[in-house]
């Protein structure tokens, strides 16, 4: 997969991985020649316009190498563009569903899909003219060049997303060309990769041992657990760092893995962020801590002589640019700039045996090495832990009643175009979320809308107080928190959506002065989110034992997707 910068590059390679081809992202200008083993080649969506000046390109070679290529969407404008044809912008823009009109063919990328079918188009520009050699396949009533192909040269691309759900048959356009088009056969399967993933262990450890900053999430936990299996339990140790800012029983759940030793620090974490209100402040002391502790183990458990390399749960998205969060990459630099940690990376002492897997295939090879689905199956939990979630305030401020909702004067982080916002939050009284759309769209500023669900007293009603992370308020945290997750497993809804934060804002009145948030979202890889309905009854439980917990006056749920809201709130 050539990324030329589209945020489905990773789609299109795990759908070509489910079909159990092996695939990689490569930057979209990969010199021809570092792609002559690969037996087909996919050149993604994208954001620019083949003019935009600095727009991403390809190696035009790629065309001489005798190989398959697909491109899709900025892909296909791409191919034309470069192969001789011409792309112009659109009169409209055509985003969301389209109905395409196939071509009956006999060439094998269309083979069988002939007819009007639904796909998913986002697009302004289009080709207008086709290159030589090329016929239109394919038209939607707005883009007349929707597919095209040269089978002779097994040139192929199209202008919807076939690797996005809402494109009806889009499984068996990729399937067409991995199979008929670039004869791959269906060889690659996460599971049956563990004993060469323990061979290259080996290899990668001689007769040295690893250790591990394990973290309880799924990565670390697989890649550790990988490692004992290779080498035997040993020659393998993992540290976990309590930070304090860790969910109920998490110390607890993570204990349960063998060779594992808990490092205290929670006294530590506290003491740094006492008295802290400012988001990045507290993410940069966490960050910072995390650098002392780790710094304090090497040092102290002398794991920085020969006899040790270090392992990482590393997985495919984090090794290449345009994967992860920018929030979670920070994190990472923080761990990365322990000067030992940094040694032993540059000096090639480190074992990452899931870089070439998505987080999917993790779940899957974690399944074959016998792990739990109550560890496998865990929803994302971010690196400062309940710290971003117990939101403060520097000082006292009242609701504020205005004609479309209440504002409550907590802020919050969002995106907002390319850029960071941080501003207040509008409540208004129902779970409505065309209602909360029109209204963040609309109103300048807020970048969140939350519906309350039960309060104590009327919001307008409470205020705003001044707080800081204190052991009680993050206790309260967790103990919402643990209710939240309690109840989500108990009715099996944690299977339906990507993540659950519960924030604790520091809204309330007098003999109560906390509210808690619910954000429920799906995601596929949390760059976007949509916050979702939950069962009614289940937001009722939910509502009844989180509003009877000491300290806490209300219940609010939010309605806003990301962008413009972050998941997290700080
Ligand atoms: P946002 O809030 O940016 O979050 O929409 C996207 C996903 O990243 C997680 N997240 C983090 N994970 N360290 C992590 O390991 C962090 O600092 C961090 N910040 C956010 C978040 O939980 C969500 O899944």
């Amino acid at each position: 997969m050539l990324d030329a910068g589209g945020q489905y590059c990773h789609l299109i390679s795990r759908k070509v991985r489910d079909l159990g081809v092996y695939a990689e992202v490569r930057a979209s200008e990969t010199p021809a020649a570092e792609l002559a083993s690969a037996r087909g080649i996919v050149i993604s969506g994208g954001p620019s316009s083949v003019y935009d000046p600095d727009s991403p390109t390809v190696d035009p070679a790629i065309f001489t190498l005798g190989k398959p290529v697909l491109g899709i969407c900025y892909g296909q404008q791409l191919m034309a563009h470069l192969l001789g044809g011409r792309v112009r912008k659109g009169d409209k823009g055509e985003y969301g569903l389209a109905t395409l009109q196939l071509e009956d063919a006999a060439d094998p990328m269309f083979a069988g899909l002939a007819g009007a079918q639904q796909v998913w188009m986002s697009h302004r520009d289009v080709v207008d003219r086709v290159p030589e050699g090329f016929r239109i396949a394919g038209r939607t009533d707005t883009c007349r060049i929707a597919a095209i192909a040269d089978p002779a040269r097994k040139f192929f691309a199209v202008q919807f997303h076939l690797e996005v759900v809402h494109t009806a048959r889009g499984r068996e356009y990729l399937a067409n060309f991995v199979f008929a088009v670039c004869g791959c056969r269906p060889d690659w399967d996460p599971r049956h990769r563990v004993p060469l993933l323990e061979q290259e262990i080996r290899e990668s450890a001689g007769d040295r041992n690893v250790f591990f900053f394990v973290s309880g999430g799924v990565d670390s936990s697989v890649a550790f657990t990988l490692c004992t299996r290779a080498l035997g339990a040993a020659r393998v140790r993992g540290v976990y760092v309590d930070t304090g800012l860790m969910r109920e029983g998490e110390t607890d759940f993570v204990r349960r893995m063998p060779n594992l030793s808990v490092e205290h620090a929670d006294r530590q974490f506290l003491g740094a962020l006492a008295g802290v209100t400012d988001p990045e402040r507290k993410r940069h002391i966490i960050g910072e801590e995390f650098v002392c502790v780790q710094e304090r183990i090497i040092e102290s458990r002398r794991l920085l002589d020969e006899h040790w390399i270090l392992g990482q749960g590393t997985i495919y998205p984090d090794t290449i640019e345009s994967g992860g969060t920018a929030k979670a990459a920070l994190i990472k630099t923080h761990h990365n700039r322990v000067a030992g940690i940094q040694r032993l990376i540059d000096s090639g002492r480190i074992v990452e045996p899931l870089k070439s897997f998505y987080k999917d295939e993790v779940r899957e090879v974690g399944r074959e090495l016998g792990l739990s689905p109550e560890l496998l199956d865990r929803h994302p939990f971010p690196g400062p832990g309940l710290a971003i979630r117990c939101l403060c305030a520097e000082r006292d401020e009242p609701v504020r009643a205005t004609a479309d909702g209440l504002i409550l004067p907590v802020h919050s982080v969002g995106v907002q175009g390319d850029s960071r916002s941080y501003a207040p939050v509008l409540a208004i009284d129902a779970i409505d979320h065309v209602r909360a759309t029109e209204l963040i769209n609309r109103l300048r500023e807020v970048n969140r809308v939350v519906a309350a669900v039960q309060t104590a007293a009327t919001v307008e009603s409470m205020s705003v107080r001044a707080a800081t992370l204190t052991p009680e308020r993050i206790a309260r945290l967790r103990r919402a928190d643990a209710v939240v997750r309690r109840l989500t497993h108990a009715s099996g809804y944690d299977h339906a959506i990507w993540q659950f934060p519960v924030i604790l804002i520091p809204l309330g009145t007098s003999t109560a002065p906390d509210s808690v948030v619910l954000r429920p979202v799906h995601s596929v890889d949390g760059m976007t989110a949509q916050s979702v309905v939950m069962p009614p009854d289940l937001l009722v439980n939910m509502c009844r034992e989180v509003s009877a917990l000491e300290g806490i006056a209300g219940v609010f749920y939010d309605l806003t997707h990301k962008p413009p809201g972050t998941i997290e709130w700080e």
